[in-house]
């Protein structure tokens, strides 16, 4: 596998373990039973110099790509899948800024994120617009040189602990997606204000709240990109945060496949290890060829976005339905393989089933990545089949 990696990637991996182990595996439960915010492994994921490693170096980031900070996001939910998404999150809500943002609003807003001083979200999802982002109803209006934002935002992922929000708004709900506008939001600003926290199945020590805006007045100045152009923004963002929700469903999965196979290698049942029986041996070898499987898928699409080759959008939404889908059979078989011990929290088994649910429902569900990678497809083939020289089997007349 390491032949995919530079040395550097390796070294980063290696890190990232040494750290994910030594901080995050002695705490992760304890952090799913309270739900309590990871400062202390963030504090070190700062200390090791992870925390905006996709942030351009100008900008007091690591100037790494999307690869690196993937094997980051794997190596922390090998440990907690919550921690991992507690990380990668500041990319998602980073990359609009990256995208789009001037090199004014680049040293305004990166810089604190890198040093770990704030954290970001993104706040795209309303309660009546999920998959159908563009259906959203916040509205941004024009207000004496300012925006003001009106509306509810749903599911923003680490919303207790940020201080920086990317919030999608519509200027003008005549245009549809074409609409739409992003922008920055301080905490504190008036009008903003943190909702609701919500009860999660998994990921529990990431706060996701509702978010609310009333007459909530930001300067022209905190407009990303255009006006109109903010659905581009956002769909070019989970274009390259999609890889990431793709390594945390693999560390996921590596993370209970290690276990069960270490549980399985000493439980004794039958007079003898259950590992030394052919039903328990086959599942082990399916579930390690397919962690290996999406781990290829990951790292390549990581790869295509950082090369920004033309198709990294479809490869992003694959490796994200694979290694998700993954994920969830993985964890589960795992948990099967404890038996009855799978099923309680004594345990660390069952949270990675817990933690793993979500990677196939947030950042696009695997319905909607279906979609991408369809689209993507048809548009090619139709593309191809516009020249008769191409055309390779037609259908009978
Ligand atoms: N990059 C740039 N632009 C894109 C694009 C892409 N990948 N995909 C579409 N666009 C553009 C289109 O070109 C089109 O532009 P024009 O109008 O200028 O031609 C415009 O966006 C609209 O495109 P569609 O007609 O394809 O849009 P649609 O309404 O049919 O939606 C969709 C397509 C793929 C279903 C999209 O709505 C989608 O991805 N939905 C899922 C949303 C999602 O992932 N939400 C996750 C929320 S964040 C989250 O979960 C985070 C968290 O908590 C951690």
């Amino acid at each position: 596998m390491d032949t995919l990696l530079t040395p550097a990637q390796v070294e980063i991996r290696r890190k990232a373990r040494d750290l994910a182990e030594r901080h995050a595996r002695p705490k992760a439960a304890e952090y799913d039973r309270t739900g309590e915010y990871p400062h202390d492994v963030m504090r070190e994921i700062v200390r090791a110099g992870f925390m905006g490693i996709w942030i351009p170096k100008e900008y007091g980031g690591g100037g790494c790509g999307i690869l690196e900070t993937c094997l980051v996001v794997e190596e922390l939910s090998r440990v907690c899948g919550g921690l991992g998404v507690a990380y990668s999150v500041n990319a998602l809500g980073s990359f609009p800024i990256i995208l789009g943002g001037t090199a004014e609003q680049k040293h305004r807003w990166l810089p604190r994120i890198a040093s770990g001083a704030d954290y970001i979200a993104f706040a795209l999802s309303e309660k009546g617009a999920g998959s159908d982002a563009g259906g959203m109803k916040a509205r941004a209006s024009t207000d004496n040189g300012a925006y003001r934002i009106d509306g509810d935002k749903k599911w923003t992922t680490n919303a207790g602990v940020a201080n920086l929000f990317t919030v999608f708004a519509s200027t003008d709900p005549t245009k549809g997606t074409r609409g739409i506008s992003a922008f920055e939001v301080e905490r504190g600003t008036p009008g903003f204000a943190i909702g609701r926290r919500e009860d999660t199945t998994g990921i529990r020590c990431v706060p996701i709240h509702e978010t609310h805006f009333k007459a909530c007045r930001i300067p022209a100045a905190n407009r990303l990109g255009e006006e109109g152009k903010g659905f581009h923004l956002a769909m070019a963002t989970l274009d390259r945060a999609r890889p990431s929700v793709a390594a945390q469903a693999l560390g996921l999965a590596q993370g209970a496949l290690d276990l069960a196979a270490q549980f399985v290698a000493q439980r004794k049942q039958f007079g003898q290890a259950i590992a030394q029986f052919q039903a328990i041996q086959f599942m082990l070898a399916d579930m390690d060829t397919q962690v290996q499987a999406a781990r290829q898928l990951v790292y390549a699409a990581a790869l295509a976005a950082d090369r920004q080759e033309k198709d990294f959008s479809r490869l992003a939404a694959m490796a994200k339905l694979f290694a998700s889908d993954t994920a969830m059979r993985v964890t589960t078989d795992a948990a099967q393989l404890f038996g009855g011990y799978g099923y309680v929290r004594d345990f660390p088994i069952e949270k990675f089933m817990r933690d793993a649910k979500i990677t196939q429902i947030y950042e696009g569900t695997n319905q909607v990545q279906r979609i991408v990678i369809a689209r993507a497809l048809l548009k090619e083939t139709e593309a191809l089949i516009a020249d008769p020289s191409r055309v390779i089997v037609r259908p009978p007349e």
